[in-house]
């Protein structure tokens, strides 16, 4: 059985998962009323293209595992996945992208301006719901981590472009995944009756599943199927973004000749990296950045030791095993 309908399953078909996640969905949905009908179509859009729903799926499971309030729950991954969807929406605006979840952009119809207000009307909703959930640690936690993402962002467009620094990518992955996922789990133990030890075990379960999720997304960049993923691929080179694959790449070949024009700055050239992106899909480059992904993997799976025995983890284990499994 894929392991992309093992994940459908366990999270979509179990009725706990599946009731909640129908109330996260609505609790979204119910965030565009009464405002200007351009951004209604706008937000209600935004909701209905969809997603995987990974980081609300990962508040849902890790809260239900600690016996968190499931109300307060909802409203925990509410926000977090309107974070997520804002930051999608400004992002997709910086990279100039026409194409998220399959759909349109809202940059690819819209100017700028209305873009990036659309974008801070979600993130004015997120930032109450976060609210909402009552608990002040999670609001502090929450604008952290909006902080680290914008960083990242702003690190990545001034200081990152050609720049082969495997600790600048962990830095930069962090900044945009794994911060919001380790929030996620961060987030959904704070609220749980639980001690710090466990709360501690839940974050570190976010972080290390969130970087080896987006090592898995820089993969896809490389390998993926651009119908499938919803989003265009091979596109990170050209915006002289080097991540895992291309690090292990440069690092085997580096008098390459396409190699050599991408560090001396040349990556808007499209013929060279082109090629380049060929020969990293066709190099052991891709296995050896899924080989990490993979022990990040692991990493996360450990941290769930000690968590209690219940549906809800052993869910959590399959999302791990998962996000280095995926195509989309
Ligand atoms: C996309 O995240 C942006 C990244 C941080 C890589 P997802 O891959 O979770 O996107 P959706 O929500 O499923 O569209
Ligand atoms: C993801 O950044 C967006 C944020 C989390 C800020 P990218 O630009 O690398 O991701 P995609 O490829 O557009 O999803
Ligand atoms: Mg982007
Ligand atoms: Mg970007």
């Amino acid at each position: 059985m894929p392991l992309a309908y093992l994940i459908g399953d366990i999270l979509s078909t179990k009725p706990l998962v599946k009731a909640n996640i129908e109330k996260v969905e609505a609790r979204m949905r119910a965030q565009a009323n009464e405002r200007h009908p351009d951004l209604r179509v706008a937000l209600d859009n935004l909701l209905a293209a969809g997603g995987k729903r990974v980081r609300p799926k990962l508040v849902l499971l890790t809260g239900n595992m600690l016996g968190a309030d499931p109300e307060k729950l909802v409203t925990l991954a509410a926000a977090i996945e309107m974070l997520h969807t804002a930051t999608l929406v400004h992002d997709d605006l910086i990279d100039g992208s026409l194409m998220r979840r399959g759909n349109d952009t809202l940059n690819a119809n819209w100017t700028p301006a209305a873009t990036v207000l659309t974008g801070d009307f979600v993130f004015a909703r997120a930032a109450k719901l976060a609210a909402e959930t009552g608990s002040l640690t999670v609001m502090e936690e929450f604008a952290e981590t909006l902080a680290i993402m914008v960083n990242g962002e702003l690190t990545q467009m001034f200081d990152a472009r050609g720049l082969a620094s495997r600790e600048n990518y962990y830095e930069r992955i962090y900044a945009k995944t794994g911060s919001l996922f380790e929030l996620s789990t961060h987030g959904a133990a704070i609220i749980s009756p639980v001690d710090t030890e466990i709360i501690e075990k839940a974050r570190i379960f976010g972080r290390e599943l969130g970087t080896a999720f987006q090592i898995v997304d820089d993969i896809l960049d490389f390998t993926g199927d651009q119908a499938a993923v919803g989003k265009p691929v091979g596109s990170d080179l050209l915006q002289g973004l080097i991540t895992l694959p291309a690090l292990y790449y440069i690092e085997q070949y580096p008098n390459d000749k396409q190699v050599k024009s991408l560090l001396n700055g040349h990556y808007h050239n499209e013929k060279e990296m082109a090629i380049l992106v060929e020969n990293i899909r066709q190099s052991n480059a891709i296995q050896l950045a899924l080989n990490e992904a993979k022990e990040y993997a692991s990493r996360a799976l450990q941290s769930l030791n000690g968590q209690p025995q219940s549906e809800e983890r052993l869910a959590l284990e399959s999302l791990a095993q998962y996000v280095t499994n995926r195509n989309v």
